[in-house]
């Protein structure tokens, strides 16, 4: 698909990978990068979260924040385990230190104020979906910069499970749209704010590691 870049970052990330992904969230509210990490990368935060949701870690998601805060399953089905951003383990490190270098470029090329990242593995079961939705909570703005990276090997049209975009930031679910296969080290990213999204009914278990790039709270800067 000519709208995804393919900068491959084989061991050290090339830092025009960073710089391009950058400049397409300018233009157009949001960016692909088909292989932000490397198959066998993926597969090891897939193990890692196959093995977590085993033992029982991961948490129904909610919609909202604080007082606002409900179960909504009619919204989204999804269940969620938030990582720890101070005690990587290992499978997860190469992911942190690109999130890293991508959050300095951003800053750098395009003044965001980026100071960090909250990041939780997902997995949406059989028939999981996550309706239209924007990813800012309406009580605050920190949210700056979504970040979706895919983890299931051998994803097929059949599978579904697409995350659709509307590209529109004026027209949301009203303007056009298209939709994003979720293939393992595949890196998406979207102004939080702006630009509307949904995730297409998925057909098998779906495992993702979503995270947000957060500017200061105002009230605290
Ligand atoms: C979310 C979300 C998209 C996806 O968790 O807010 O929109 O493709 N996820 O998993
Ligand atoms: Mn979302």
């Amino acid at each position: 698909m000519s709208r995804e870049l393919v900068p491959a970052p084989v061991g050290e990330p090339e830092p025009t990978a960073y710089e391009t992904l950058a400049t397409q969230l300018e233009l157009g509210g949001y960016a692909i990068c088909s292989h932000f990490l490397l198959p066998e990368e993926a597969a090891g935060l897939l193990d890692e979260a196959s093995q977590l949701w085993k033992e029982g870690e991961f948490r129904r998601a909610s919609v909202g924040r604080g007082s606002d805060r409900q179960l909504r399953t009619e919204i989204r089905n999804d269940q969620v385990l938030w990582l720890d951003p101070l005690d990587h383990t290992s499978s997860q490190s190469t992911y942190w230190s690109r999130m890293e270098g991508l959050r300095e470029t951003l800053n750098s090329q395009l003044f965001l104020g980026l100071f960090e990242l909250e990041a939780h593995l997902a997995r949406f079961p059989q028939g999981g979906y996550y309706k239209p939705h924007l990813d800012r909570h309406r009580d605050t703005q920190t949210r700056v910069v979504s970040a979706v990276l895919y983890l299931d090997p051998d994803w097929t049209e059949d599978d579904g499970g697409q995350l659709r975009i509307y590209s529109d930031r004026i027209a949301g679910v009203q303007g056009p749209s298209f939709e994003i296969f979720p293939e393992p080290g595949k890196l998406v990213l979207f102004l939080a704010g702006e630009i509307w999204h949904e995730v297409l009914p998925a057909h098998r278990p779906r495992h993702s590691l979503t995270g947000w790039f957060r500017c200061r709270d105002a009230g605290t800067t």
